[in-house]
């Protein structure tokens, strides 16, 4: 009896559907995707791409890649407008000319004329269109024999468009074709508004970040220009072992505010050295709540622990410190003894000593190659 290749199940010989998951059987008997259920699984993945990753990039990339497949074209590109729109740019090209296409701005032909005015262009004969110019092909050697190119349009502006050439069985694109590259439209503008987000929230919070650092430097007891020396530093480290880009940004806003608790010691007065310890507690406190210093809170709150266990404010031992305050205690300690010593040299030998003692030795290791590095 044959199978269902979807659900698994065992389907009649004679059934035209499966009976489980009801898409149709071949001749043979064997399951198959119907176009339909093709293109429903296709904007699953993608929906739950979007949902997922910020990644325009990876984005603009599956969307293109589905658009060959489900329209069955041999290549495909997304591109967007510039600021000023006066040309258009490959952010995603797929198929056999993809890598040499990618460099070159458009200005004219057919999808130079959708973006201009918004209207999708179906056509069968390229040669034959009065907007085709051919500039492309002459350079990439491509040959254009049918093509789809649709508007990406967010909020009522057109922002770029999505094309795919020449179809496969050489017929041309459908109409169904042009419903399915309409529907992709839609989800790359989504992708594109997701990243523009991301990027305008992130740009609010560096302002927030940089304020924050100016009221730490008023308290005269975080040093100029320390914060961004010790993130500088850290992020460094962090890139050298290897980090995963989340953990990069939390360890960046950890050590950018590492020193925050200052602001309310400042507050209350209290500049005794024994009392300058509740710093890490009362930074971590301060960030407690938003969400983008999730990751950074508890970085904030031990960046004075050393692995023998006689830091602050937990005497927290060996890996039992989060991975970014190690590095922060490092790159503290070395700041430090700076502006204890003056001397870069010294700094670097107090640093060694305190190796497997105080600070991870993986740590130290990367901090000493970029010390070398200058
Ligand atoms: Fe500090
Ligand atoms: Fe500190």
């Amino acid at each position: 009896m044959p199978q269902c290749h979807l659900c698994g199940s065992e389907c009649e010989h004679e059934a035209k559907y499966c009976a489980q998951c009801g898409i149709s059987l071949n001749d043979s008997g064997v399951a198959q995707v119907s176009p339909e259920w093709a293109a429903t699984e296709e904007f699953l993945d993608l929906s739950k791409a979007l949902s997922s990753t910020l990644d325009l990039h990876l984005l603009l990339r599956k969307i293109d890649d589905s658009a060959v497949r489900l329209t069955g074209g041999t290549s495909g590109s997304i591109m967007l407008f510039d600021e000023n729109k006066t040309s258009l740019h490959f952010r995603s090209s797929s198929g056999e000319k993809a890598s040499a296409v990618r460099s070159l701005p458009v200005k004219d032909g057919i999808a130079w004329w959708t973006g201009q005015n918004g209207v999708a262009a179906r056509v069968d004969n390229a040669s034959e269109s009065e907007h085709f110019t051919g500039a492309i092909d002459k350079i990439t050697g491509f040959e254009t024999e049918n093509l789809l190119c649709v508007p990406v349009t967010l909020e009522n502006d057109v922002i770029g468009v999505i094309e795919v050439l020449n179809k496969t069985d050489r017929t041309g694109f459908s109409e169904q074709d042009e419903q399915l590259l309409s529907v992709l439209a839609g989800q790359a503008a989504v992708a594109v508004k997701n990243a523009r987000l991301a990027t305008e929230q992130r740009n609010f919070f560096d302002h927030v970040i940089e304020i924050f650092v100016m009221a730490m430097e008023s308290t005269l007891l975080v040093p100029e220009e320390h914060c961004w020396k010790v993130a500088k530093m850290a992020t460094a480290i962090g890139r050298q072992l290897k980090m995963q880009e989340q953990g990069l940004q939390d360890l960046y806003y950890a050590a950018t505010l590492h020193d925050l608790g200052m602001i309310k010691l400042r507050e209350r007065g209290i500049v005794e050295k024994n009392q300058m310890e509740s710093h890490p507690i009362l930074g971590a406190n301060m960030v407690r709540g938003i969400d983008m210093l999730n990751g950074a809170e508890s970085i904030i709150r031990h960046h004075h622990e050393y692995l023998d266990g006689s830091g602050y404010p937990d005497g927290m031992v060996g890996r039992e410190i989060p991975f970014g305050a190690r590095i922060i205690a490092v790159v503290e300690a070395y700041q430090e003894a700076i502006m204890d010593t003056g001397s870069q040299l010294i700094a670097e030998i107090r640093i060694e000593e305190g190796c497997a003692r105080l600070f991870d030795a993986v740590v130290v290791d990367a901090f000493l190659k970029l010390i070398d590095l200058g």
